[in-house]
C-alpha cells in the first residue's frame, strides 16, 4: 500500500501524455467529486469547473497555450475558471443553497450573508478578481492531490493565454475567467521528466516552527 508521501513523490507535472490512455468514467467522476467537495472560503465556491474532451477545441486552446503537447494528449482537460467579479446574486445564491440544504430560514442566516456581503461586495474588481482566482487554486491544489494519490497522472498549467480561454470556451458572456488547467490522464514511458529529481527547499529552508 502506498502512502500519501509515496504517491506526492510519485507525481510530477506530467510532459507527455499517452494520448491512448484514458481515465475511465468511475475515475473522472471520483475528482470531479473531489473537485467539488473543495473548501471555499465561507464555502462561496465562487468558480466553475470545465471538463473538456473535444478534440477540436483542445487543438484550438493548445494554440493559445504556448503549443503544450499536454492540452491535447492528456486524457481531460479541466479549465478552473475563476469569477472575476460578482455582485450580491453570488451570495444571495448560496445562501438560498444553504437553506435548502440545512433546512433553514433566510431570517437564521440574516448576520451571515451580511458579513460575506460587508466584507466582499465593496472590494474593488481587481481584488474580486484575485479572490476567486485564489479559490480556485484550492481547487487545483485538491485535485492534484487526490489524482497523485489515485495514480493518476496530471499537469497544473498557467501557461495560456486566458482571454483567449475566454473566448474558445464562452467565458466571459457567463461573467468567467479561465484562471488555471489542469491536464489529467496516464504518463507516457518516454517522458523524461518523470526520472528527474525533485528540487525542493529543505525542511530547515522552508518550514519553521514556533513552539
Ligand atoms: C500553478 C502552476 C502552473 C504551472 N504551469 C505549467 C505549465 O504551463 N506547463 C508546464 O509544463 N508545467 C507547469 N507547471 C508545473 C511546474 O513547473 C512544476 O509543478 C514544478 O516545477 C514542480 O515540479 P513537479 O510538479 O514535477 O514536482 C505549473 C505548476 C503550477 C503549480
Amino acid at each position: 500500500m502506498k502512502t500519501i508521501l509515496d504517491n506526492l513523490n510519485w507525481r510530477y507535472a506530467t510532459k507527455k501524455f499517452d494520448s491512448t490512455k484514458k481515465l475511465s468514467n468511475e475515475n473522472l467522476n471520483t475528482l470531479l467529486e473531489a473537485a467539488r467537495l473543495t473548501a471555499s472560503s465561507y464555502g462561496l465556491q465562487p468558480y466553475h469547473i470545465y471538463v473538456i474532451e473535444n478534440e477540436e477545441i483542445r487543438t484550438r486552446l493548445r494554440k493559445v497555450s504556448y503549443d503544450q503537447p499536454q492540452i491535447t494528449d492528456a486524457s481531460h482537460l479541466i479549465v478552473l475558471a475563476n469569477k472575476p467579479t460578482f455582485n450580491d446574486t453570488l451570495i444571495d445564491d448560496y445562501i438560498e443553497n444553504i437553506m435548502v440544504v440545512r433546512g433553514l430560514s433566510k431570517d437564521d442566516l440574516k448576520e451571515f450573508s451580511q458579513t460575506m456581503k460587508s466584507t466582499l461586495l465593496d472590494l474593488p474588481d481587481a481584488q474580486k478578481g484575485a479572490w476567486t482566482s485564489n479559490q480556485a487554486y484550492i481547487v487545483l491544489g485538491n485535485l492534484m492531490t487526490v489524482a497523485a494519490n489515485m495514480q493518476i497522472d496530471a499537469c497544473p498549467m498557467e501557461g495560456f493565454d486566458n482571454e483567449q480561454y475566454n473566448e474558445i470556451l464562452g467565458l466571459s458572456d457567463k461573467g468567467l475567467n479561465a484562471a488555471v488547467v489542469l491536464a489529467v490522464g496516464y504518463r507516457s514511458k518516454e517522458d523524461e521528466t518523470q526520472n528527474h529529481r525533485k528540487v525542493r527547499y529543505s525542511k530547515e529552508q522552508i518550514i519553521t516552527h514556533i513552539n
